[in-house]
């Protein structure tokens, strides 16, 4: 439905203000009407109410009426506004509609010709309110539309883990344990829900790179030689390939996948990142990933008490792991340990 306008008139001339406001308040377009007797009056009535339409007489005593449209353009974007003038301000109604006045009527005032303009000006509004509301509908449906790819791809890419599991059944209670892990440290930080839900898909997709590693190398029971452990360290760009073609992916989501083999003090891989340098999503899977393998059983390991891992994580703390955040996660997962619950 269309909704019904206010304006504010402005002049120091009260008998014309009293008699356009009499014909206005009689439209069925109209919801309010406001009136001011100088410039500086219609600024303030600006300030604390909602106006649609200025009328503006050109010669006000004071701040002139250009001057008060141009200040009053500056502060209400979506002001539109209307000229009294007389005959001899012709130039002056120029410089008004170079502003961005939408139209002018001369004085004397005939009521018929006032409401003609006052309506074309009044379809004018609504016809930009339709705009904008086909705008914002379209924009909700692409936004909708996107987030719906976005989610589908999320699980596409989820179950492309069940793959990795169907080679290894670790791998996936890995990326599991990664984003639980994860997830906690994230909340102990206080990060917003968008960065836990990018922390949890991100701890999910980690080790997405590792579909791209043959099975003898990444599941080799026995201690990898150097050239295989340089292809294993391929996973992470492997990873960034796998997500990159999509364009909305999230950039942060990417980082994870891609830096979270980075190490604070640059002797990580894949680019040698260090410091702050690395994102910080990045810097909490680092932790997460290290403390769910240590305390996981391998073929080729034994588990590691969970006091045995977190004494690791900080003697690596400020050369593998960012050493603001080992403390935080440690103290979270002791805590965890000896209480009552103790479901770590
Ligand atoms: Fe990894």
């Amino acid at each position: 439905m269309e909704r019904k306008l206010s304006y504010l008139i402005v002049d120091d001339d009260r008998s014309i203000v009293k008699l356009l406001s009499e014909v206005l308040t009689l439209q069925p377009y109209t919801f309010q009407v406001f009136s001011a007797f100088s410039a500086e009056e219609a600024l303030s009535t600006l300030e604390k109410e909602t106006v649609d339409i200025l009328i503006v007489d050109i010669l006000l005593p004071g701040m002139s009426g250009i001057d008060l449209v141009r200040e009053a353009f500056r502060k209400h974007s979506d002001l539109s506004a209307i000229m009294v003038s007389g005959y001899a301000d012709i130039e002056k109604v120029r410089q008004a509609l170079k502003l961005g006045v939408y139209d002018y009527i001369i004085k004397p005032i005939n009521i018929e010709e006032f409401l003609h303009t006052i309506g074309r000006l009044v379809e004018h509004i609504h016809l930009l309110d339709e705009k904008k509301l086909y705008v914002q509908t379209l924009e909700s449906k692409v936004k909708e539309a996107t987030d719906n790819l976005a989610h589908l791809f999320y699980e596409i890419l989820s179950s492309t883990i069940y793959i990795l599991e169907a080679r290894d059944v670790n791998t996936l209670r890995h990326s599991q344990d990664v984003t639980w892990y994860g997830e906690l440290l994230g909340k102990e930080l206080g990060l917003s829900d968008t960065e836990l839900e990018k922390l949890r898909i991100g701890g999910i997709l980690h080790d997405i790179g590792k579909v791209g590693i043959k099975d003898e190398i990444l599941f080799k029971p026995s201690k990898l030689t150097p050239e295989e452990y340089t292809i294993v360290k391929q996973h992470p760009l492997i990873g960034k390939k796998i997500l990159y073609p999509i364009g909305q992916f999230d950039k942060d989501i990417l980082d994870i996948v891609y830096s979270h083999h980075e190490y604070w003090d640059g002797n990580g891989y894949p680019e040698g990142k260090r410091g702050e340098a690395i994102p910080k999503l990045a810097r909490i899977i680092a932790i997460a990933d290290a403390y769910s393998a240590m305390v996981a059983e391998r073929v080729y390991k034994k588990a590691k008490t969970p006091a045995e891992a977190l004494s690791e994580l900080k003697r690596c703390a400020g050369t593998q792991f960012d050493p603001d955040l080992v403390p935080l996660f440690c103290s979270m997962i002791e805590k965890n340990l000896f209480s009552s619950k103790g479901d770590l």
